[in-house]
């Protein structure tokens, strides 16, 4: 069976949401899926799954949650070579960084040697119904690849 790890940073429970949202969906498609907040596990552990997913929400002035960034500097040392990414993440159109957490994380999984596997979904502030089809969609997506 395929196994998904998504891993997400979550202040005030809109990326918590969105990566249920993918997990749901991953979940329909008969893939296992592990869900977990970046402060409970290591990057290595993406070295179990077959897909690896970051959900990250921006803060600062277009930075990293600071709670995410040991995560984010132990998975670029990281060969994640024959695995498929994906990165969703929320922001917040007010800010002129939108998303750039999800961007970084974007950059740091392509130099892991694995394969993305969907293009990132960033939505604004809590998933909406058209975002939620994006969700599902970059989940679809993630599938197809493995
Ligand atoms: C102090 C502060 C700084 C922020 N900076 C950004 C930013 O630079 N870019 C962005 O897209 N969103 C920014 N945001 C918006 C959050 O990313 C947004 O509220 C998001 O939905 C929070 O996700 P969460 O509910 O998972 O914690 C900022 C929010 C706060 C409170």
């Amino acid at each position: 069976m395929t196994l998904a790890k998504i891993v997400f940073a979550s202040m005030t429970g809109n990326t918590e949401e969105i990566a249920d949202i993918v997990a749901d969906k991953l979940r329909d498609l008969d893939v296992e899926v592990d869900v977990d907040e970046c402060t409970t596990v290591d990057a290595e552990d993406f070295l179990e799954a077959d897909i690896a997913v970051v959900a990250t929400y921006t803060y600062g002035d277009g930075e990293l949650p600071d709670e995410i960034l040991d995560f984010y500097e132990d998975l670029s040392g990281l060969d994640l070579s024959g695995k498929i990414y994906g990165v969703v993440g929320s922001g917040d159109t007010f800010y002129d960084e939108f998303c750039k957490a999800v961007d970084d994380f974007d950059a740091v999984f392509a130099g892991t040697g694995a394969e993305k596997g969907s293009e990132n979904v960033k939505v604004d502030l809590s998933a909406e119904d058209d975002d939620i089809e994006r969700l599902e969609a970059f989940a679809e997506d993630l599938v197809n690849k493995v």
